[in-house]
């Protein structure tokens, strides 16, 4: 059989085994199926094999796990597979794995583990230890994970994660006056994203100790968004410079005026994204009052809390683009609001924002003479969008 292999240049083995690793669906059996031809094509496809791993099912997970990190007595791999995985994503998995197991994962990977989506069951507060070893991490989600961990415990394991820029928190977290201790623990140092959910008391929030760096917040699964809860979360002044503001429709206790008051709170906002149910045209009556307009250029309007229909006219909107929402770029809005009369109208909100990008950007005399397509518009992030 050996004399009857053709040997191909390693470059080349590479070029045929990237192609492999680009295709998505079929990459992972695929570069198993490489990694079988010859001895040559294992060193150059296993990188790709173990980068990200799809580890849904749970036979691909106990196969997974048992190769990265062999029980006691089985026999090793020479190469140290674990750190050859970029990303993990155990999101999939429900019963399959234990806290013991998922902490001795982590441990296998930690060098040059960069996103970690953690199972729903699984992670505990004993995987934070092996988690804080994970220096390589830039991309944390813990959202899913329903074992209530201590605050102060999980902001301990992640100070030292310098390399992290976005974190999820778990739908469980809980702030209580307990959380204090918190507050002497630093913050990962390049953290600019943070999804926050879960349950706090008003006063903790007010004075809560946010990441200096933070750029960027979404509210997603919090227990109690009460109007007077929101208010005292935005009315913390190390949120005043906040730039982008993300509120999902899965908050519980979101009302109209709640949404009314964030310009107010939030002036520096670039981008807003709210369920598109709870604006009304008080919102708007609000933002048109507000001089100098507002720096904010993106308005979305998302998944529904409750309605699947905007309760805003789309003249107080155009309206309020005259004054204070005078920089505003680009209007989203979720698919569910995508009705035929919505269609129509957001042509009207599409060319309003068009002519005046148009007028700002162009010459007068040229964009007089030759009437610029809309088509010819070369950025694609002005004008209305849908999501
Ligand atoms: C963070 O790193 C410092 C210095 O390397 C070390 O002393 C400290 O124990 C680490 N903290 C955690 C929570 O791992
Ligand atoms: C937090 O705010 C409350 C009142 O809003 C105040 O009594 C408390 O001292 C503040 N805590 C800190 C750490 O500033
Ligand atoms: C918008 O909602 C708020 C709160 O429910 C209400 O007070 C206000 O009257 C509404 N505005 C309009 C124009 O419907």
């Amino acid at each position: 059989m050996h004399s009857r292999q053709i040997h191909l240049p390693t470059e080349i083995v590479v070029e045929i085994i990237s192609f492999a690793a680009a295709d998505d669906a079929r990459r992972q059996s695929t570069l198993h199926a490489c990694c079988l031809v010859s001895r040559q094509w294992y060193s150059v496809a296993i990188p790709y094999l173990y980068e990200k791993p799809r580890v849904t099912a749970g036979t691909a997970f106990k196969s997974f796990t048992d190769t990265i990190s062999p029980p006691i007595g089985a026999r090793k791999n020479k190469i140290h597979l674990g750190s050859l995985v970029h990303r993990l994503d155990l999101s999939g998995l429900v019963y399959h794995s234990s806290n013991s197991l998922t902490a001795r994962l982590l441990g296998r990977v930690k060098e040059n583990l960069e996103v970690f989506l953690a199972p729903r069951v699984s992670f505990a507060i004993n995987s934070l230890p092996a988690l804080s070893k994970c220096t390589s991490l830039k991309h944390l989600d813990l959202s899913l994970v329903g074992e209530q961990i201590p605050f102060p415990n999980l902001k301990k394991a992640l100070s030292n994660l310098s390399r992290l820029t976005t974190l999820r928190l778990p739908r469980t977290t809980t702030l209580t006056s307990h959380s204090d201790s918190a507050a002497t623990t630093d913050w990962p140092p390049n953290l600019h994203r943070l999804q926050f959910s879960g349950h706090f008391r008003p006063l903790v929030i007010s004075n809560f100790s946010w990441p200096r760096t933070l750029t960027s917040l979404t509210l997603k699964n919090c227990i109690d968004l009460s109007v007077s809860n929101l208010g005292s979360l935005m009315s913390n002044p190390q949120l005043a410079t906040l730039k982008r503001f993300t509120i999902s429709g899965s908050n519980r206790g979101l009302q109209p005026e709640s949404i009314n008051a964030i310009p107010v709170f939030l002036p520096e906002l670039n981008s807003l994204s709210v369920p598109g149910d709870l604006v009304n045209d008080s919102f708007f009556d609000i933002v048109s009052h507000m001089h100098p307009p507002l720096p904010l250029e993106v308005l979305e309007f998302g998944f529904p809390s409750i309605d699947a229909s905007v309760s805003f006219s789309t003249s107080s909107l155009t309206t309020a683009m005259e004054y204070g929402l005078a920089n505003l770029r680009s209007v989203g809005f979720h698919e569910v609001f995508c009705t035929n009369k919505r269609i129509l109208e957001d042509e009207e909100i599409d060319d309003l924002i068009y002519n005046r990008f148009a007028k700002a950007n162009q010459p007068q005399s040229e964009s007089l003479q030759n009437g610029i397509e809309k088509s010819d518009l070369s950025d694609p992030t002005i004008g209305v969008y849908y999501i």
